[in-house]
């Protein structure tokens, strides 16, 4: 059975599933949501998985009310100093994505910490993608380019796809094979647009907070059914399967 060498996660449902609960506010499903996070992270380890990107901060969710943003940040930092010893544990690599001077220096100083005590951890890396906005990634790659053409340190030519990714902050992953977005919501919201462009796409109804080892299982097998076709005929893959 074919698994994906890196999942992308869209982790959406956070306030619908606070509100079914019949929690006050929605800040409780965010936090039930770092536990949904933990779980995958750590059955994507024990599957095989070598890369996990989630969506946990786009750059629209800056517009939330600022009591949301907070507790989110506030999530983020008390979590990152919880989560360690899971993280060591199951040998899980933590990296940042986004425009992470954004962030809170608190979260930031958190984050750095993390990296630092996980850089040398290789069974899994966990990518969370904070202030994160995939037009506005591209557009900054776009930028880096250009700028490096105008001062004559490359040529037009140069500019292909491989460095075009070089410029995008996943340039140390391979793209995700599989995109899996829960709650129910059929959209990529400005996700890494650039590189799922040959993902399979899963969209599941589970609310985020519910999402456990058989959802992660149910996907895996729905991504193993699909056949990869990369623009090229099924008989062409098959002549090269046998
Ligand atoms: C989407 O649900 C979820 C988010 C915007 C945040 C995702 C964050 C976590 C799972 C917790 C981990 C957080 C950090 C910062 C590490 P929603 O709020 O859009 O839910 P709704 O669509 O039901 O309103």
């Amino acid at each position: 059975m074919s698994l994906p060498t890196h999942i992308a996660i869209i982790m959406d449902g956070n306030g619908r599933w606070a509100k079914q609960q019949g929690f006050r506010t929605r800040i409780r499903g965010h936090e039930v949501g770092v536990e949904a996070l933990r779980r995958t992270a750590q059955s994507c380890a024990e599957l095989g998985v070598k890369y996990l990107t989630v969506y946990a901060f786009s750059e629209e969710n800056w517009a939330r009310p600022k009591a949301e943003v907070n507790a989110l940040m506030r999530i983020l930092v008390s979590s990152l100093s919880k989560e360690m010893p899971t993280l060591m544990k199951n040998g899980i690599k933590l990296q940042a994505i986004g425009k992470l001077d954004l962030l809170p220096k608190s979260a930031q100083r958190e984050l750095q910490e993390v990296k630092d005590a996980t850089a040398g951890n290789s069974t899994l890396v966990l990518t969370l993608a904070l202030s994160y906005g995939s037009r506005q990634e591209i557009l900054q790659a776009t930028k880096t380019l250009a700028r490096e053409v105008q001062l004559g340190q490359r040529s037009l030519d140069s500019i292909d796809e491989t460095a075009f990714g070089q410029a995008l902050y996943t340039h140390s992953m391979p793209d995700p094979d599989l995109v899996i977005r829960t709650s129910g919501e059929q959209r990529i919201s400005n996700y890494l647009l650039w590189q799922i462009s040959y993902a399979e796409l899963i969209f599941m109804p589970v609310l985020w907070p519910d999402f456990s080892r058989e959802h992660l299982e149910e996907a895996l097998s729905q991504y193993a059914a699909r056949e990869r076709r990369m623009g090229k005929t099924s008989e062409q893959l098959n002549e090269k399967s046998t």
